[in-house]
């Protein structure tokens, strides 16, 4: 039986992750789903609405729907996908749009589209999940920066955990960098973190700043939001395959969640992919110990943190694609561990996922690995959002648009929900290998 996924991709950025998103997911099918015939791997993210054809790809998408809803409060980003080469995987019971978008105002997203849609989500909802035999995981995408998607997009989470408390909520959540264009990105941010932290299972917090790193370092210089994108899809699908895709060791986003997640919010993790870029001389073999020797490298991180020198690992789940012998896998694991700084009462703690389908961006069954690791260093993530935040905050700068649509404790609540994130990471990061044994229950 299929474990579905049902994704939600909310505002702008959230409706463009997806569109790159869902290319690459088409393409990963049509290469490697067998006689090109809809299978149990497809059901995943798609249903057939036709049954008994084998039509080549470019043609059946016809018949396919992805199990999505799309949401945003302007019609562009929608109408895009919904006009292009994908919107045959859409129908109307599937996206939701008004005309003027939340003006980058977190509140007016949550607060007032949140009152006058909800209705209408929970009825999109209700469509894509009817669909379902087994749905294991709801996943949003959407930005931290602007109005619709950390706003509605965070509304949208907590009537997830009223109405389908059962189902995993797993969200990549895009950060602004520090010159975004939303001067009231940090407001949004921290808002929207609060609600993520009371109301998510699982984050993969990615950071505008790292993906415009990886993007102008490739060959092409291209800087657009689409190669952006394609490095997320990337992380989406490779974070899928093996409840996609035969492999020897398959794991799937509850195991991520129960395995990752020691604490129930203290649950983001930080993100990296390995080989980055195929296009580089030095990957026209890509070797395990390549990936090894990566993964933790800032340029592979999509998240602008120091893991090899700052705090502590509580948990870490390397899903590799591709031809990779777990003998192999194990060799390399222990100098890694030697190397990171892991929790005294998880010294093992790594997850391994083993997929034998490649990733779409490494041709000849070339491995790739993901590293989603839980670790300390995110507080640095949380302490720049922090500063941004009390920039404006202090001098109460634009504080009255959100007042109209929320109380300003709001804003209060959130910074203590950040502060206490930073400080329960910390305590985590200043155990000494010999705990106080005093401290913890005696059995
Ligand atoms: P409103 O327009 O305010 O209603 O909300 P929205 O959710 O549509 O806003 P949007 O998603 O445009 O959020 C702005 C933030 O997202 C800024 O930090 C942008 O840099 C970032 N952003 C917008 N589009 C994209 C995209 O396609 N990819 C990436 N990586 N970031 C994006
Ligand atoms: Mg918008």
């Amino acid at each position: 039986m299929g474990r579905e996924l049902v994704t939600i991709q909310v505002g702008q950025c959230g409706n463009q992750v997806g569109r790159q998103f869902w290319t690459m997911a088409l393409e990963e099918h049509a290469k490697h789903t067998k006689n090109g015939i809809f299978d149990e791997s497809m059901s995943t993210f798609f249903r057939n609405v036709e049954h008994g054809y084998d039509l080549p790809m470019s043609q059946r998408i016809k018949n396919l729907r992805a199990r999505a809803v799309l949401i945003d409060m302007e019609q562009g980003p929608v109408a895009e996908t919904l006009n292009g080469p994908l919107g045959e995987l859409f129908d109307s019971s599937q996206f939701l749009t008004d005309v003027s978008g939340s003006g980058n105002n977190w509140a007016h997203g949550y607060a007032l589209y949140g009152a006058k849609y909800k209705e209408d989500i929970l009825e999109k909802l209700r469509c894509a999940t009817e669909h379902c035999d087994s749905l294991q995981s709801f996943f949003i995408l959407h930005s931290m920066g602007g109005g619709t998607g950390s706003g509605l997009g965070t509304y949208i989470l907590s009537l997830l955990e009223d109405h389908y408390p059962e189902v995993y909520r797993f969200t990549t959540a895009i950060f602004p960098s520090a010159d975004d264009d939303v001067i009231t990105s940090p407001y949004n941010s921290m808002l929207a973190l609060h609600q993520l932290t009371e109301h998510a299972d699982c984050v993969i917090p990615i950071e505008n700043e790292a993906l415009f790193a990886k993007v102008s370092s490739t060959t092409s210089k291209e800087k657009s939001f689409d190669g952006m994108n394609r490095i997320v899809a990337r992380v989406l699908t490779h974070l899928t395959s093996s409840m996609r895709f035969e492999g020897s060791l398959n794991v799937d986003l509850n195991e991520i969640t129960t395995n990752l997640v020691p604490y129930p919010k203290l649950h983001y993790l930080l993100s990296s992919l390995s080989p980055l870029t195929t296009k580089s001389p030095s990957y026209q073999t890509v070797r395990l110990s390549h990936l090894f020797n990566d993964i933790f490298h800032v340029q592979n991180q999509l998240i602008q943190t120091s893991p090899r020198t700052n705090g502590v690992m509580l948990a870490c789940g390397l899903l590799f694609r591709g031809n990779v012998q777990i003998s192999n896998v194990q060799s390399h694991l222990t100098k890694l561990k030697a190397e990171m700084k892991l929790i005294y009462w998880n010294e093992d703690g790594f997850k391994i996922g083993l997929c034998n389908v490649p990733s779409l961006d490494c041709p000849k069954n070339q491995p790739s690995v993901l590293a989603l690791s839980n670790h300390g260093c995110i507080v640095e993530t949380f302490d720049r959002m922090q500063q941004r935040f009390l920039k404006l905050y202090r001098r109460k700068a634009h504080v009255h648009h959100y007042t109209e649509y929320m109380e300003e404790c709001q804003f209060d609540l959130a910074l203590e929900s950040n502060r206490w994130l930073i400080a329960e990471y910390n305590k985590l990061n200043s155990i000494q290998e010999s705990p106080c044994e005093r401290q913890l229950p005696q059995f």
